[in-house]
């Protein structure tokens, strides 16, 4: 019986990303129907995976933990009960595979008895031998045993996570230890509705339409009788106890975000440069700032405020990171490099702005950041990687000095974990202006790295972000390189 996977569990068998195997479908060289692979067909086209042990699951993993820098997920064990439940559905399936394996056992001796008395007769001996000697060649192959390698690494996948699969998008996520639904569907980039993540004002119930869950977190919210009746649960106060499949509504652009007032407090101001900070904010359990990667907010502290690209990206929960940039005179920046401190509580609105990742989209990123455009790229790549869907992702960070590239390490550590990140500086030297022949001249030489190495430009997706000016005379070069409009957005910083 073919063994299927789905393509989120096959990239994980083989220590790829998502992208990768939907590319390699795209273009025929994998086989997949209706969203599955067969295990052997996976085989065929990842032949060199070593299945005989999980040192590639602990490196992919040990890979993203790493890629996150300091936010290392607590790769913890699921509870007791929860573990019981996998092991014992494994179990069950099991038993069923054994009880299927008897039952072709019997099916193959009673036709080799049969056989033999085909080959007793006269006018049947010729054929009979034939049948064996095919019979034989083919058991010899093991046509369609799934090597047991695959199918441990399988299981033991299905004990320390469950997949859980949103209706009517299809998005895929694994939910890992005690998470609730809602967690790991923010870590793994899913933005589904919720609202209080306490389990009081049930904007993120939803109905589950298979599998099995199991309460993790108190919860006071009262489900109506229909809403029994039809299996809703709260996705932030529940895990999954199998694999899921869930009817929960998932925000397709900023139109679907409300807009919303938290108050937070300051977490960390860390001073990578001297004329930058990243601030970091922490917003209360019971009121987190919903948002998608690459938008900003109105951040008010003291009697001042500015609109800032949040520098995180939605799977950091309830972190939101910020970088301010020192303004002298500017009453806002003041105020923050001078006077706001650790533990100060600061008021966020938002979110707001359009600057936000296709995610529907398979294709290879290219990000393109000036300056302190870097912020709203930030936190798009992180989402990109909790995503898992690009194949290709190349960061360039343009500046008009080393020391305006302020997170330099940040980047490398990318590059460094993951197999499929590349970084390039692109230092320019003096300024030149906004305008005019010579600023043309510099801007085309700066880029051309981009064009150089990305002769392929129809086949990717380009988001850039910097001041107007830059953002906006990069966007024109890169149509005019053949970049297609549909595959170009830009976000404008102050
Ligand atoms: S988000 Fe409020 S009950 Fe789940």
């Amino acid at each position: 019986m073919a063994h299927l996977l789905s393509i989120s569990r096959a990239a994980r068998l083989v220590g790829v990303a998502r992208g990768a195997l939907q590319t390699k479908i795209k273009a025929g060289e994998l086989q997949s129907f209706d969203g599955m692979v067969e295990a052997d067909e996976l085989l065929r086209v990842y032949p060199g995976v070593h299945l005989d042990d999980d040192s590639e699951l602990e490196r992919v993993a040990r890979i993203k933990d790493r890629a996150f820098g300091k936010r290392v997920f607590e790769r913890s064990l699921p509870d007791k009960e929860v573990l019981a439940a996998r092991i014992h559905e494994i179990g069950r399936e099991l038993a069923e595979s054994k009880g299927q394996v008897k039952f072709y056992q019997d099916l193959l001796d009673r036709f080799g008895a049969r056989l033999g008395e085909l080959g007793a007769s006269e006018g049947g001996k010729i054929m009979a031998e034939q049948l064996k000697e095919w019979l034989g060649q083919e058991l010899d192959q093991g046509v369609g045993v799934v090597p047991p390698g695959l199918a441990g690494r399988d299981s033991y996948l299905r004990v320390v996570a469950a997949q859980v699969k949103l209706l009517p998008s299809n998005r895929e996520f694994f939910l890992e230890g005690n998470d609730t639904v809602l967690e790991a569907a923010l870590r793994a980039g899913a933005p589904i509705g919720y609202g209080c993540s306490s389990g009081n004002c049930g904007q993120c119930r939803a109905k589950v339409v298979s599998g099995k869950i199991k309460y993790v977190r108190p919860h006071d919210y009262v489900f109506t009788e229909a809403e029994k009746n039809q299996n809703f649960a709260l996705l932030c106060s529940c895990t999954a106890v199998t694999d899921l499949v869930v009817e929960a509504v998932v925000a397709q652009g900023p139109a679907d975000i409300p807009f919303q007032q938290i108050t937070a407090k300051v977490k960390a101001m860390d001073y990578p440069g001297d004329d930058v900070m990243v601030l970091q904010l922490l917003a209360p359990r019971s009121s987190r700032m919903r948002f998608m990667a690459g938008q900003s907010a109105v951040i008010r502290t003291g009697s001042f405020s500015a609109e800032l690209p949040i520098a995180s990206c939605p799977c950091e929960e309830r972190l939101l990171q910020f970088h301010v940039r020192r303004m002298p005179g500017n009453h806002f920046s003041d105020y923050v490099f001078n006077r706001l401190k650790v533990g100060d509580a600061v008021e966020v609105e938002g979110p707001k702005g359009e600057f936000v990742l296709d995610d529907d989209s398979a294709r290879s990123l290219v990000f393109i950041a000036w300056g302190s455009g870097f912020a709203p790229i930030k936190g798009l790549i992180e989402h990109a990687l909790s995503l898992d869907a690009a194949e290709n992702i190349h960061l360039y960070w343009a500046a008009k000095t080393a020391g305006d590239i302020y997170l330099p390490n940040q980047c490398r550590a990318w590059e460094d974990a993951l197999d499929n990140f590349r970084y390039t500086p692109l230092v320019a030297g003096g300024a030149h202006g906004t305008s005019g022949v010579h600023w043309d001249k510099w801007l085309r030489e700066l880029l051309q790295p981009v064009r150089q190495e990305h002769p392929d430009m129809k086949d990717l997706d380009f988001y850039v972000a910097g001041p107007e000016a830059l953002a906006e005379a990069t966007r024109s070069l890169l149509l005019e390189w053949g970049v297609p409009a549909g595959q170009l957005r830009v976000g404008n910083v102050a």
